[in-house]
């Protein structure tokens, strides 16, 4: 069963039916004015940072789930009937229900007793703040006396406080009320320099900006008493809960449209410049109100719009193919690359699943986000990772997260996650490999943001690559500290105590547990090293770190390897795990899936063996699964992963971050119909069929489906902020497509079905437009490129001779 549509040329999944299994959200902004925005109108709003400038209250975990949002009412003034034309928070039936999911904007709308209408939310290219377009229409054959009402509930900027200082919080709510507009100003009086503000464009019928008169006592934002009696009260806000409300009455004549337009945004002044005047406790305005007039004005709205369709086309055209497959297609062209803008973004900090105040920007989450969408705005990219540098530690380790507004690391989650600090080296060759500009490994950098410390980024990455040899257990493999990329595998912890934390609570020196999964991660980032530093003809250097690389290699070979796949970690006890010897968790896919992508027993015939036993043990028809037998008690020495039960997160849940090394490592063995089966298999638009089981949005990746242990087998979770986002982008068209970006220049190495008669592909990089024609002659993997009619010596394409700006690439497959 389905609940709406793709609507690829307009680029956008169009919900028909309100009652989603889950809310099903897009993102508002891409810069750092953000927004949540469920298909019912859910959501809240930020800037920059979702726990610590927070602008409107959500209600986690609430019965009606996705409470809090940006709300419309409508009340027929005559019949006094009301209702929300996008069905939350009222819930009334509606006529003609959709909810237009687009690229960074979502419009919601419906008709009810003959009244239509939508609202268009969008944040404007460059600004801090989100419009909304309300456009009426009267479709009865009579006038109609409407009146409209907007509310946002503010939140007391920090999130996390707003949710637990009641004590405090409900004496300090402040606001302003001047020409219409509501300023939401708690805090400003002391060291808040900041204020938001929500506007309307139409002379007010009435506001309201104290959460009690609007919605009436012991009454919720289903029934709000001001606007059943169709008159807000002009409440002002002391203490307790400020909220913004307008309302607008309008008179239709039969066939009319209105459109209203609302702002709400946020404004930092200059700390001289807060009050107007002066000595008094009044917001300056004047340097907000232009802004706010600005986009009031419908005209100006649209011309942000089309801005912003412009402005994603650009991005989206940067890589764009045609595929017999459309899932592929719509996914590569649209909505993955979407995906990963999100991701990189927000990180893992807010979704439906994460409330913002939970986690900032994760140091090895942010490095793989970057593999997504470092093509898209290289120089963002660019930025975040000399953002992420200056927070790792002089020792090459990492704190695990940082903080987005202040971009410091985030002590209380802590830091020694041995994996860490490789993904620094992986995130600085993706950007290395798009952009070609090598004067980034020369940025002074400090370690954990200390002044004086600065070095120049490459000796980042050399202490990161250094970092591991610095920390090797008994068997010459890795340590893994407090947890590798799976952060469940704690082996360091040993908790007996509930409610412990397993991400931040070590009970143990951690000199035995080592990873199988670093060693495989070490060899790859290893000779993304070797290259980077061979590129800069730093021979010597680069030869020590293959050699170092070899070594690992060898040592995975013989501690690492299990007969027929490889183990996974040995833990404190020196105890293997992921072998054929262990009762449970016999097989995991992080070992397999990464040693085989990082080529190791590409050779000997042993990646081979590692993916078939892969496939054997571990995928499933919804996806491959983390490790199997799924652990069916709680393991003291294993921590965190058989905390869940069996299918779930991971614990043998089918983690779809780690189901693209797979397809990758499929690649590397030259088996394009396996790569691709496993891509299609966790492909949410392949799998827009079974929405009803699937329950997370057809349009974008989900972190986990769970696995065929669990009762739900199936079922998605935890949609959106995923690592899955960038490596299928990155698994799908660099390694199945093939299109790959290398330090000397763009590769054409497709391994595709061989069903495929070939594929088309546009492909700008580093200024080139590439107009690619893949032909399949044969069924294997060879190519032969044609440049512009000329055919060249292997696969990577040589820079364009005479500035040309636009080149012609065929490649015949045999
Ligand atoms: C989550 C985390 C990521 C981790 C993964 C596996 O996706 O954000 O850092 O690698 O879970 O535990
Ligand atoms: C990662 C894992 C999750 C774990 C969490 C701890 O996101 O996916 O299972 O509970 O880290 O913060």
């Amino acid at each position: 069963m389905k609940y709406g549509y793709f609507d690829d040329r307009n680029r956008e999944y169009v919900i028909t039916q309100p009652d989603t299994p889950l809310p099903w959200i897009n993102y508002l902004g891409c810069q750092a004015y953000f927004g949540i925005i469920s298909n019912t109108a859910g959501g809240y709003s930020f800037y920059r940072d979702a726990c610590l400038r927070r602008l409107t209250r959500y209600r986690y975990n609430n019965a009606p789930m996705d409470f809090g949002g940006r709300y419309v009412y409508l009340r027929d003034d005559e019949s006094r009937e009301f209702w929300s034309p996008s069905w939350q928070p009222t819930r009334h039936a509606l006529e003609d229900y959709s909810c237009r999911h687009g690229m960074g904007y979502t419009v919601i709308g419906s008709t009810r007793s003959g009244i239509e209408a939508h609202t268009r939310y969008f944040v404007p290219l460059d600004e801090n703040l989100e419009i909304w377009q309300l456009t009426v229409t009267n479709r009865r054959a009579t006038r109609a006396q409407i009146s409209a009402f907007a509310s946002i509930e503010f939140c007391l900027w920090d999130a996390q406080d707003d949710a637990t200082n009641f004590q405090r919080n409900l004496n300090i709510g402040e606001v302003e009320v001047e020409d219409g507009v509501i300023y939401h100003k708690t805090e400003y009086r002391e060291r808040r320099n900041h204020f938001a503000y929500f506007a309307c464009s139409e002379p007010g019928a009435g506001f309201d900006t104290q959460r009690e008169a609007f919605l009436g006592p012991y009454r919720g934002w289903d029934s709000p008493a001001a606007v059943e009696a169709g008159q807000l009260t002009s409440s002002i806000a002391h203490g307790w809960s400020p909220i913004g409300a307008h309302q607008v009455k309008l008179d239709l004549a039969p066939g009319e449209t209105r459109q209203i337009v609302f702002v709400l945004g946020y404004h930092e002044n200059p700390i001289a410049q807060k009050f107007d005047p002066p000595n008094s406790q009044t917001i300056n305005k004047a340097l907000v109100k232009p802004v706010i007039a600005k986009y009031l004005d419908p005209a100006e709205a649209d011309a942000a719009f089309e801005r912003l369709r412009q402005y994603w086309a650009g991005l989206l055209d940067i890589f764009q193919v045609n595929t017999p497959d459309i899932h592929t297609n719509r996914m590569v062209n649209i909505w993955n690359a979407y995906q990963c803008m999100a991701t990189f973004n927000i990180s893992r900090s807010a979704s439906f699943y994460e409330s913002g105040i939970g986690r900032g920007l994760g140091f090895r989450d942010s490095n793989q986000d970057l593999l997504g969408f470092v093509h898209m705005v290289p120089a963002r990219a660019r930025e975040r990772i000399l953002d992420l540098a200056a927070t790792q530690l002089a020792t090459g380790g990492a704190y695990h997260q940082y903080q987005p507004l202040t971009k410091r690391g985030n002590n209380h989650i802590g830091g020694g996650f041995n994996d860490d600090p490789h993904w620094l080296i992986i995130g600085v060759s993706a950007y290395l490999k798009e952009t070609g500009d090598w004067s980034i490994l020369d940025e002074p950098v400090p370690f954990d943001n200390e002044h004086g410390t600065e070095k120049p980024l490459y000796e980042h990455l050399q202490r990161s690559f250094r970092y591991t040899l610095e920390r090797l257990g008994p068997h010459g493999l890795p340590l893994i500290g407090r947890a590798d990329w799976n952060d469940c595998l704690n082996l360091n912890c040993l908790s007996d105590t509930p409610g412990q934390s397993f991400q931040t609570t070590t009970n143990k020196e951690g000199k035995v547990a080592e990873s199988v999964f670093i060693a495989g991660l070490f060899v790859y980032a290893g000779r993304e090293l070797a290259d980077i530093a061979s590129h800069r003809r730093l021979n010597a250097e680069a030869a020590e770190y293959l050699a170092e690389v070899a070594k690992m290699e060898k040592v995975i070979l013989q501690h690492g390897w299990d007969g027929e796949w490889f183990l996974r970690a040995y833990d404190d006890f020196g105890a293997k795990i992921g072998s054929k010897e262990c009762e449970e968790g016999r097989i995991f896919i992080e070992s397999n899936g990464f040693c085989v992508l990082a080529g190791i027993g590409l050779k000997n015939g042993k990646a081979a063996k590692a993916m078939a036993a892969t496939h054997k043990y571990l995928s499933t028809k919804h996806g491959i699964v983390l490790q199997q037998p799924a652990y069916s008690r709680y393991y003291l020495n294993l921590g965190e992963i058989s905390s869940y039960p069996p299918g779930y997160k991971e614990n043998a849940g089918i983690f779809c971050h780690v189901n693209p090394w797979v397809m990758i490592g499929e690649t590397r063995l030259g088996h394009g119909d396996q790569a691709h089966d496993y891509y299609s298999r966790i492909n949410p638009s392949a799998r827009e069929e079974v929405s009803e089981l699937h329950r997370c949005e057809p349009y974008v990746y989900a972190q986990m489906i769970a696995g065929k242990d669990a009762p739900t087998f199936g079922e998605a979770k935890n949609s959106w902020l995923t690592g899955t986002a960038a490596w299928n982008y990155y698994a799908i068209v660099q390694w199945i497509l093939g299109v790959r970006a290398t330090l000397d220049g763009l590769e054409i190495a497709p391994v595709i079905p061989k069903s495929w008669p070939g594929f088309t592909a546009t492909r700008t990089f580093r200024g080139v437009a590439y107009n690619i024609t893949i032909e399949r002659k044969g069924e294997g993997n060879s190519i032969a490129l044609i440049m512009d009619g000329v055919p060249i010596e292997g696969n990577i394409v040589p820079p364009p001779s005479n500035g040309r700006k636009t080149v012609s690439i065929k490649g015949i497959l045999t």
